[in-house]
């Protein structure tokens, strides 16, 4: 449609441009048509002129008499030049314009040779020839071959403004119907543009709906979930409970009853027992990190690596680990969610460093183009698979055997929904054996519920 409109106006702007070279040329016309006129009549006029001065002075013998022939001599070869180009576009006009110059060439000549006998003092002579009426002879041809020219010049002006005014009014026609088809194109245009930007908005308004309701269903199916979690924890508690106090119960009490193996696995029911204790309360902070009201604030994130580190180092006394930590790094946090992702980045440095000597930890910035502030966490610890690096942050997902390094694998998953509830993201880097690094970045500009 718009390519149409284009075309059409294309179309329109060259008929204008053709309508006004045709108006230029039909005014044209009809200049060159009173030039040729103008220059002929000029002719004749000098030549009368040049024949005026030449009695006069045949008559008189006086050289004054002579000024008027001396000034038609340049006048008439001026004039011929004019006529030229003019009367050669004129159907016939070379011709004309040859007979015209032969003729004015004879009457010249005939001025020159009496006005030269006249010189010479032949008066009588130069006036004889004058009688024999050649000169008015020539005078007479060169009139009606003027009036000749005056006429086809007339006649082809005439023509070529018919034509012209043939091709303008052809023009005009050309021009109107373009015009209205512009306006008519214009006025399809627009309307399919309003009919587009109406669909746009009704389509925009849809999923402003949709997305409302999508907000509204996740927030209820958020809210079902908790309430699951909760009434599954609380649940999964009481016969928990059970299961370990009667472990420790049949210990207790028959104890002595049973054999070593009896005992062993009464052991193992109440360990099990703890750990799915712990996987419990685990599953409840995360859900609990969830649902926490992010309270922004300005956070000293270095200060907060710094008594993290402090705390690890009291609970383990016996580890010779280096911490490094860049200082000044601080950033707009919830100093509570901020504390607990690095508190567990760094629970992790520590306990994977746990059978390295000369134990590293560091907690630094790197450059990042997306986010206005990015830190990680390295250590120089067991390291990881990264094949696997996608299961790092997802809950209960571990990379290593728990008699080895214990844990319940929430850590990190929790790290990441802290995380992303300040707008950042997280990714990690390692490699077996080759220690690990924890990347996230915050934007709290865009923290998310
Ligand atoms: N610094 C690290 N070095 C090597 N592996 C790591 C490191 N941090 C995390 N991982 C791997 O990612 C897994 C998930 O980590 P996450 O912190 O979620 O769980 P966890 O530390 O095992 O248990 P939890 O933190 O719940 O006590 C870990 O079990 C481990 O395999
Ligand atoms: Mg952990």
């Amino acid at each position: 449609m718009l390519a149409s409109v284009a075309l059409l106006l294309i179309l329109f702007v060259a008929n204008v441009t053709l309508s006004v070279r045709a108006y230029v040329l039909y005014e044209r016309a009809d200049v060159s048509t009173l030039d040729v006129i103008g220059a002929s009549n000029s002719l004749l006029i000098e030549l009368l002129n040049a024949e005026t001065g030449q009695r006069g002075y045949l008559l008189t013998g006086k050289a004054v008499y002579l000024q008027p022939y001396d000034a038609a001599l340049s006048a008439i070869s001026a004039d011929q030049q004019r006529l030229r180009p003019r009367v050669s576009a004129v159907p016939g006009g070379r011709q004309y314009l040859a007979e015209l110059n032969s003729l004015v060439a004879a009457k010249m000549a005939v001025l020159a040779e009496t006005i030269k006998l006249a010189r010479a003092g032949d008066h009588a002579d130069a006036l004889r020839k004058v009688d024999t009426g050649e000169g008015k002879r020539t005078m007479d041809q060169a009139r009606g071959i003027i009036a000749d020219i005056q006429r086809a010049a007339t006649t082809a002006g005439a023509s070529q403004r018919s034509d012209l005014h043939t091709q303008l009014t052809i023009f005009a026609v050309l021009a109107a119907i373009l015009a209205v088809a512009d306006v008519r194109a214009g006025l399809v245009l627009r309307h399919r543009l309003r009919r587009a930007a109406t669909q746009i908005r009704s389509l925009n308004a849809n999923l402003e709906q949709q997305v409302r309701q999508r907000t509204i269903h996740l927030e209820r199916a958020n809210k079902n979930l908790e309430a699951f979690a909760y009434s599954v924890a609380h649940d999964l508690r009481t016969p928990l409970r059970g299961i370990s106090g009667f472990a420790e119960a049949l210990v207790d009490d028959y104890g002595d009853r049973l054999d070593e193996t009896g005992r062993e696995y009464a052991g193992r029911v109440q360990a099990g027992c703890a750990r799915m204790s712990n996987l419990i309360d685990d599953l409840l902070h995360l859900s609990q990190v969830t649902r926490a009201t992010i309270n922004l604030q300005d956070v000293d994130l270095s200060a907060e690596v710094t008594a993290i580190c402090a705390q690890l180092r009291a609970h383990d006394p016996g580890r010779q680990v280096r911490v490094t930590v860049q200082e000044g790094v601080r950033a707009t946090a919830d100093r509570t969610l901020i504390r607990s992702a690095l508190g567990n980045l760094l629970e992790n440095a520590w306990k994977f460093t746990a059978r390295r000597d000369g134990a590293t930890i560091e907690f630094a910035t790197a450059p990042d183009g997306d986010a206005p502030i990015c830190c990680y966490v390295r250590d120089n610890g067991a390291g990881f698979d990264p094949a696997y690096t996608g299961k790092l942050f997802q809950p209960f997902q571990r990379l290593h055997d728990t008699g080895e390094f214990p844990g319940t694998g929430i850590g990190l998953a929790s790290v990441r929904r802290i995380i992303e509830r300040h707008g950042g993201r997280t990714w990690a880097e390692g490699a077996v054996d080759g220690g690990a690094t924890i990347y996230f970045t915050l934007n709290t500009e865009g923290t998310h519920e």
